[in-house]
């Protein structure tokens, strides 16, 4: 037996982050037997597990999804564990020693919060020297920063984290980072800081174009840092900010996340003078909870464009997000500026969908040569265009790939080359924008976590990565957000807008939906528990707004957003689907998920209180939206995809004939838009109509993915028609080409296509429904999936009559397979952890 995947909470061996519950979860591999039948989990505070703090025994109740550990952390602490295992054939196994280590927690700090003159734009760079007494055996840097920071220690970077200490409410809290500085710190030296500005001091959101308008959160840069220093003697120190520290101003003159950065490098540094002590308003410190944001892949161009303009222009080939580096070495004085953009028009670099961000790099040149790598700040883009080299080398460019550290979950191909460079649009589209955040998009003045996407593609989302400890962080950061809303979720998470609303349904639901979402997926309570009273706050927060009046119909609602059904040809926003319906059948989706949530936690009477108001909120759904006869009155293809995906109809079969006639209407075209689409190919292919799911997914023409591949699509499109089909932009007001949202039809893609199926009553991939649906013009498909209980993987080839269907359950996990059109007689039923490969003339094939 092996036991792998190791992790505390969803993390291998961290340090310095919130473990929340401190739950473990791991896998076993390649056991004797069907399931395990006890573990023990043991902690120690020695690598040699010999003064062990924690022991639970060996015990059948230990989940490998997730077992909390009960015990008391110290900060700044090491702990060792080890989980041993046994299965129902008796095979044993032990993990190997995993790690976790503790950040500051509550302990009070002893370095100070230091500042300097905010008004001057030029960056500063904070100094100290450090000078250890002794040989030291261990060294961390504790820090965090208002404003974005890198660190360095004699010039060398202090780890490759790039826009700490990340996006969050900067007036709630603020993450603190940890780094193991031991062998950086041997020789002592000169610990430098840079700030920039960043989500909290440079300009963001909708609050102004002026590109020199103040930060959204404040205007002041902070630097707290502490550095513990453990010697070889045993001896300890410790070294913080405070006023002996020194500030000078470095050759960033200017940077935030919409504009770009200006580098001056003819400017010399300024002198170094004496730091302040900042005194201005704090949030709580908290130990991470953010992903590490890295460089995660570079890119060379593939192509180098002189346009009609004479613009030279680099073609990445992949629309993504990150920064770039330049070599550069031109004449002293001379400026270089490098533009991005996400499509050409007529030929020429093009960027007015960014609306007022410049997404730009400014450097001007003292002469030598240099690489330019851009600190604080990113971009969205695919094409580069460079002023100021006379002769641009492509060789001397590369796009940085910027998002956070996820691990690869599922692989899929298929025989089909449009339905995989979909599922490649829409994997680029989701590591785009998952910076920390789960962002609308990455390169226009918006970049924000849009609630209403991050829900709609959440579940997608955890078929490409491991998405656990990215999800705990946003959600964690919706929850801190409620509380000081009182209980309304704002539609963007951390909250950025001044004047947002409150809360619009589908977009707030995300409060219930994606801690919902995480709990199936990875099997582990310990989301919901973070996040029951999140979820009820916001349900709570519906009744209070509905009041006795049905108040949530008529508050603003974002509804069937991007909808193509609008009766008014100049409506290019709002969908046509009746926004007070999808108040009400959200309203009561929400009460569901907390029923089932306070169900898992063991909550009998807030479970029935909320299964209550979810029965009454069915009446008034079919009250008011069906008529007595069972047809749903609300004439849209997204609301007969609610009333079946939710359960609404008094009528199914009534509302699936009314469904394919919605479509008939339309010349089998969808008319949906972020609310409708992602259940709308599930929805069919739960009703019977595969034929019609396939329809859709296959279409060439507009509107649909293919349609956007064939303009040259490699991200998935805000809008269906971003480009029109002569390759003209629609408009530019709100106009990306790097969305995820529709980029939820890859779920449907695995749960239907390739039908690798989770099911909601067995959380974590445990039991898992195989019905794969072939169809002739996809050929083939060959899945891998990474689950939280192992690798599950599925794939299936028609060869003339004949289909093969092969799949394999790991471990601990059993699948209820569903073989389509298969005579009778060759279905296995259930089945355990095994390999298993079938071979068949299925009675009918689609395409
Ligand atoms: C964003 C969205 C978001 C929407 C809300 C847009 O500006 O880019 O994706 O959900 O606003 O209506």
């Amino acid at each position: 037996m092996k036991i792998t995947h190791c992790q505390i909470a969803h993390l291998k061996n961290p340090m310095g982050y919130d473990v929340g519950m401190s739950e473990v979860s791991y896998l076993i591999e390649a056991a004797e037997g069907e399931k395990q039948s006890s573990a023990r989990v043991r902690v120690a505070t020695d690598a040699a597990m010999t003064n062990v703090i924690y022991d639970s025994g060996e015990r059948a109740d230990i989940s490998p999804l997730g077992f909390p550990l009960p015990c008391t952390l110290e900060p700044r602490t090491r702990y060792w564990w080890q989980v041993e295992a046994v299965t129902d054939a008796g095979d044993r196994g032990a993990s190997e020693i995993n790690w976790f280590e503790t950040g500051k927690m509550d302990e009070p700090w002893t370095a100070q919060w230091i500042t300097c003159d905010s008004s001057i734009r030029r960056h500063p760079i904070f100094s100290c020297n450090l000078a250890p007494e002794k040989p030291i055996s261990q060294a961390r840097l504790y820090v965090t920063a208002l404003g974005l920071y890198e660190a360095y220690l004699n010039g060398e970077r202090i780890g490759d984290e790039y826009l700490t200490p990340y996006c969050n409410n900067y007036h709630q809290w603020l993450q603190v980072q940890t780094y193991d500085i031991t062998a950086q710190l041997a020789k002592g030296g000169r610990m430098e800081i840079w700030l920039g500005n960043g989500w909290y001091k440079g300009r963001f959101c909708f609050v102004s174009d002026d590109h020199n308008a103040p930060g959204h959160y404040g205007q002041e840069w902070g630097l707290l840092a502490e550095v513990h220093v453990t010697y070889k003697d045993g001896t300890q120190a410790v070294f913080g900010t405070d006023e002996s520290w020194k500030v000078r101003r470095g050759p960033i003159v200017d940077s935030n996340l919409y504009d770009g950065e200006i580098w001056d490098a003819t400017l010399a540094d300024t002198e170094s003078e004496p730091v302040s002590l900042y005194t201005g308003r704090l949030p709580s410190l908290h130990d991470r909870l953010s992903l590490p944001v890295r460089i995660q892949r570079q890119l060379a161009p593939v192509e180098k464009i002189v346009t009609p303009r004479g613009e030279q222009v680099l073609d990445i080939g992949q629309n993504q997000a990150g920064i770039f580096s330049l070599r550069v070495h031109e004449p002293r004085g001379k400026t270089v500026k490098i533009r991005v953009g996400e499509i050409m028009q007529e030929g020429c670099f093009y960027r007015d969908n960014l609306r007022s961000a410049l997404a730009e790099y400014t450097f001007v040149s003292d002469g030598k040569e240099h690489t330019i790598i851009p600190h604080f700040t990113f971009y969205g883009y695919r094409y580069v265009c460079i002023e100021g080299v006379d002769d641009v080398k492509p060789d001397d460019f590369r796009a940085l790939v910027l998002h956070s550290d996820l691990d690869v979950a599922g692989t899929i191909t298929t025989g089909n080359h449009w339905i995989n460079q979909l599922l490649s649009n829409v994997g680029w589209g989701m590591l785009s924008n998952f910076i920390d955040v789960p962002t609308d998009c990455p390169q226009r003045d918006e970049r924000m976590g849009w609630t209403g996407d991050a829900q709609v593609f959440s579940s997608t989302a955890c078929f490409y990565r491991d998405c656990y400890a990215f999800y705990r962080k946003y959600l964690y950061d919706m929850k801190t957000e409620q509380g000081e809303m009182n209980g309304a979720v704002p539609v963007v998470i951390p909250r950025f807008q001044l004047d947002e609303p409150d809360g619009s349904a589908v977009w707030g639901d995300a409060a219930c939906i994606i801690p919902w979402n995480v709990y199936r997926y990875y099997g582990d309570p310990s989301i919901l528990e973070q996040c029951f009273d999140g979820m009820k706050m916001w349900v709570d927060f519906i009744t209070r707004t509905d009041g006795d009046h049905m108040g949530w119909r008529t508050h603003f609602h974002y509804g069937d957003w991007l909808g193509l059904d609008n009766p008014n040809p100049d409506e290019i926003t709002l969908g046509g689907t009746d926004n007070a319906f999808i108040a009400d059948v959200y309203y009561r989706h929400s009460a569901v998920l907390v029923a089932k949530a306070a169900r898992v936690l063991g909550k009998e009477q807030e479970a029935q209180e909320y299964e209550a108001l979810s029965d009454r909120l069915l009446q008034r759904i079919r009250d008011e939206y069906f008529t007595p006869t069972g047809r749903l009155a609300v004439e849209t293809q997204t609301a007969h995809v609610l009333a079946l995906a939710y359960g609404l109809s008094p009528d199914v079969q009534r509302t699936r004939a009314d469904l394919r006639r919605q479509f008939e209407r339309s010349g089998n075209r969808l008319r949906t838009g972020f609310t409708g689409t992602p259940l709308l190919c599930p929805v069919l292919s739960e009703n019977g109509m595969d034929d019609l799911a396939y329809q859709v997914l296959l279409r060439e023409d507009y509107p649909g993915w293919i349609y956007q591949i064939k303009l040259g699509a490699t991200t998935v499109w805000e809008r269906w028609n971003s480009l029109l089909p002569d390759g003209t932009i629609s408009s530019t007001g709100m106009n990306s080409f790097n969305h995820y949202a529709y980029g939820s039809i890859a779920e449907w893609i695995w749960r239907r296509c390739a039908g690798l199926q989770p099911l909601e009553s067995a959380p974590g991939f445990t039991r898992v429904r195989i019905c794969p649906m072939p169809h002739r013009a996809i050929g083939k498909v060959e899945a891998a999936y990474q689950s939280a209980s192992g690798l599950w993987k599925i794939g299936w080839e028609i060869d003339g009559d004949q289909l093969t269907v092969r799949f394999t359950v790991p471990f601990g996990c059993t699948a209820e397979v569903e073989l389509p059109y298969a005579p009778e007689g060759t279905k296995p039923g259930t089945v355990g952890c095994g390999t298993y490969e079938i071979t068949y003339v299925p009675t009918k094939m689609l395409g």
